[in-house]
């Protein structure tokens, strides 16, 4: 086994950060949205908090945003050039987690440092970070102050659209909060995905670095 350096610092330190925010923020959303299913603060904390919590996201995922954008590291994220080579990458990942994962099949990604993702991570993550929790962020500051923010919320379309986008996406993130971990959990051992997330060093087979 060797040990290779895939998550820097400040990558760790924005997911974990990130992680216990996106918990508190899908609870206490629970509690706003669906009033009555659960009830673990008055209505007012749970608002406050969600708030809080929120900004302090936005300020988070900048770290996560500003790094890449300012590192080499950000090779990890640049896209196949040959679709085609992309989609048949996806297409053997997926086949892997429905089927050769329960076969005793060896992943068909092979950890590097520039390649610490396979084509499926790559893919999800951008549009997690890039397209959804923006859109999150954003509608989510609108309806903080839906009196400050009402010709912004107008151009949108009113306030049903925006809180429908952003309660659909809160659904996708309560759905995300499982499943990520899930498919984390599918390294070599169960938990070595999560030691790498918080040492930075993932284990890879010899012939693999
Ligand atoms: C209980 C919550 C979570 C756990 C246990 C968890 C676990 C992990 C682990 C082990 C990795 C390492 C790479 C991998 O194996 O895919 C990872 C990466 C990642 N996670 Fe999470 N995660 C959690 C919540 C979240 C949330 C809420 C988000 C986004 C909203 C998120 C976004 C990401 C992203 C974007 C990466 C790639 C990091 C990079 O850009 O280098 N995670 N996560």
């Amino acid at each position: 086994m060797h040990r290779l350096y895939v998550h820097p610092l400040p990558i760790r330190i924005w997911h974990w950060l990130n992680a216990l925010g996106f918990i508190t923020m899908i609870v206490t959303g629970i509690q706003i949205r669906y009033i009555g299913l659960i009830n673990l603060l008055s209505f007012r904390s749970a608002v406050l908090l969600h708030n809080a919590i929120g900004l302090v996201l936005i300020g988070n995922f900048f770290v996560w945003f500003l790094f890449y954008l300012f590192s080499d590291k950000i090779r990890v994220y640049l896209p196949e050039l040959n679709p085609m080579k992309h989609f048949a990458a996806s297409f053997r990942q997926m086949k892997f987690y429905g089927y050769g994962i329960f076969k005793g099949q060896p992943n068909p990604h092979h950890v590097s440092v520039y390649h610490k993702f396979n084509a499926l991570q790559s893919m999800t993550y951008q549009i997690v970070m890039l397209l959804l929790v923006p859109i999150q962020f954003f509608t989510g500051v609108l309806l903080w102050d839906v009196d400050r923010f009402q010709p912004a919320i107008n151009v949108l379309g009113g306030l049903r659209v925006v809180d429908t986008v952003h309660v659909l996406i809160f659904i996708f993130f309560a759905g995300f909060i499982f499943i990520h971990p899930y498919l984390a959990s599918l390294g070599h051992t169960w938990s070595a995905h999560f030691k790498a997330m918080i040492t930075g060093y993932e284990e890879v087979e010899d012939e693999e670095a």
